[in-house]
């Protein structure tokens, strides 16, 4: 619903020339969304009880996005540095393909062999040829040893050592080898216990601007993606990641509070707020997001938007 004219439609409009789109958010986008995935939906209800400290709205902005990656025709393997008893790596494994020879790759001074096989046998993964386990810490592998190259990886968790330097080694790592269309998320991201985290990864991405643009920063961990595909997943993480939360229970706010020339990354905090979406204080209705569309995209777009409405 849009509050100023109280027409429920997805509305473009308010672009400076063409430089941006804005949305109303409606519930029913989540329409849009694929069928749910039966290995999420067999972990779901065993999730909670993985010990870790991921809290229960990421295990739904993980299948959302690891759904976007297939709707992108992404496959590759998904990686995750600092596994611990496999919490979050056991959404990676509800998602390994393995007629397409995915893996998934765990990087940890200690790996905790057992407790990881029973997180991913939740997930229905139990084949040990898709699981790679590297017991070391990140700042000591190679590419080499890992027997990966360049884009061979469509999604990697950064949870291991929670210093500065380690996440700058970490982001090193994420970019030698994810592809385009990957997904870097770091944790800790904003965590007042681990300030470091927060400036070594601003400091990363200010000095290698082609390498990653910040997504999305919801429950604690930051959200980074090639800057190539950053709107198309913007453009649809601002219409349907909130609907998607609260179709599974948790009410949240999208927030994008600033003009895109400031900062283009959205974000979602927990709780409700006016309309579900808080855009910058001057227009709270609005979220905008930078890029240049010819007339012909614009028509597909407002077309789409009127299908699902
Ligand atoms: C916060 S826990 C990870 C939580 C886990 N991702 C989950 O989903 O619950 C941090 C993990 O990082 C590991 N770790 C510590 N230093 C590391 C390093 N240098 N490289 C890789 N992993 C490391 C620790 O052994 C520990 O298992």
């Amino acid at each position: 619903m849009n509050p100023a004219t109280g027409r429920k439609t997805l509305f473009l409009g308010d672009w400076k020339g063409f430089t941006g789109v804005s949305w109303a958010r409606d519930k029913q986008i989540g329409l849009l969304l694929m069928e749910h995935n039966d290995r999420f939906d067999q972990l779901e209800p065993f999730w909670k009880d993985i010990q870790g400290w991921a809290v229960a709205e990421t295990f739904h902005v993980w299948r959302y996005l690891l759904r976007k990656q297939r709707e992108f025709s992404l496959s590759g393997h998904s990686m995750e540095i600092g596994s611990f008893m496999g919490k979050c790596s056991s959404i990676l494994a509800a998602d390994i393909d393995l007629y397409r020879k995915e893996r998934l790759i765990l990087i940890d001074p200690n790996i905790r062999t057992q407790e990881l096989r029973s997180a991913h046998g939740l997930a229905g993964l139990d084949s040990d040829e898709a699981i790679s386990f590297y017991e070391i810490s990140s700042q000591r592998i190679s590419k080499e040893e890992l027997s990966l190259k360049r884009g061979d990886v469509r999604w990697i968790h950064i949870d291991g050592e929670h210093t500065g330097s380690a996440v700058s080694n970490d982001l090193d790592i994420a970019h030698e080898l994810t592809m385009d269309g990957g997904i870097v998320v770091l944790d800790d991201f904003f965590s007042v216990a681990y300030p470091q985290i927060t400036f070594s990864a601003v400091r990363y991405l200010d000095r290698y601007p082609d390498r990653f643009v910040p997504l999305l920063i919801a429950y604690g961990k930051l959200y980074l993606s090639r800057p190539k595909p950053a709107f198309w997943l913007k453009q649809h993480i601002a219409i349907q990641l909130a609907p998607e939360l609260e179709k599974a229970g948790y009410t949240c706010t999208l927030c994008k509070t600033t003009h895109s020339e400031d900062l283009d990354c959205l974000s979602i905090k927990p709780g409700g707020f006016y309309q579900g979406i808080m855009g910058p204080d001057w227009s709270d209705s609005t979220i905008e997001l930078a890029r240049s569309f010819n007339m012909q995209q614009l028509h597909e777009l407002a077309d789409k938007a009127n299908k699902v409405l």
